[in-house]
């Protein structure tokens, strides 16, 4: 499978900040992995014209389980594939915090995600207590049932696992526990999907830079990385995307 360098902007970025896409583009115009970035969707549309015909895919940050009616402030699946995105992240713990997401509605929206013809980033993670409680990978496990439809394929989902007090922290998980949880991510997931599950791609996410990135992608089931604040700048992202392509 191709490897996939994920880029998510949260709530950062105005129509200024397009131009670290072009720049993105003109250092990165043929990776040998994917890249995709996942704007505020103020500014997707505007994304998916400059990355046409390009190697950058562009992706949402959420959608609403339905794809249309009375639902003010929410944007559809398939709304969001309208405006040229091709993924959209769903369950990232930001939302899940934020919003009180259940794994049930990330299910839902899931779902909603992948009728629309989208590729779902479905997001997991523990958090810091719950690590220190020895209860990552029953929490992780959880995650995974709840929220991934049982029918997804390779084609229509990623795996993100972000523990939560990696995101925007600057700490990471060591090595020996990122490969843990990947190992048990795919052989969970083959429990819940099957054979598809050897061939969808599980990223890692956070606190991955350019200093890092080489030596997470080395760790087995380790098939791309989901980059908040090092996303931002085609420097940084572009440094990831190489050691991306380089693993
Ligand atoms: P970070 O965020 O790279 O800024 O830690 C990762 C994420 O939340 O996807």
């Amino acid at each position: 499978m191709k490897k996939l360098a994920a880029g998510n902007w949260k709530m950062n970025g105005n129509r200024a900040a397009l131009a670290e896409v072009a720049a993105l583009l003109a250092a990165h115009p043929a990776p040998a992995c994917e890249m995709l970035l996942c704007p505020p969707t103020t500014l997707l549309s505007q994304m998916a014209a400059l990355a046409a015909g390009s190697a950058l895919q562009v992706g949402g940050q959420d959608c609403h389980p339905k794809a249309s009616g009375a639902h003010t402030g929410d944007i559809s699946a398939v709304m969001l594939a309208d405006a040229g995105a091709s993924h959209v992240i769903l369950g990232h713990s930001e939302r899940r915090a934020d919003h009180g997401e259940s794994d049930a509605l990330v299910l839902a929206k899931t779902e909603a995600a992948i009728a629309a013809g989208l590729i779902a980033v479905v997001c997991l993670g523990e958090t810091e207590a719950q690590r220190d409680a020895g209860d990552t990978l029953a929490v992780i496990g959880a995650q995974l049932d709840g929220s991934v439809p049982a029918t997804a394929t390779s084609a229509n989902l990623v795996l993100a696992y972000e523990p939560v007090w990696a995101i925007g922290t600057g700490r990471t998980p060591t090595l020996a526990q990122i490969a843990e949880v990947h190992a048990f991510l795919r052989a969970r997931l083959t429990a819940h999907i099957g054979a598809e599950a050897a061939k969808t791609r599980l990223l890692y996410g956070g606190s991955v830079k350019p200093s890092n990135a080489a030596e997470i992608f080395a760790v087995p089931d380790v098939d791309g990385a989901l980059v908040g604040g090092a996303s931002l700048k085609a420097a940084d992202f572009g440094a990831i995307v190489a050691a991306l392509a380089a693993a």
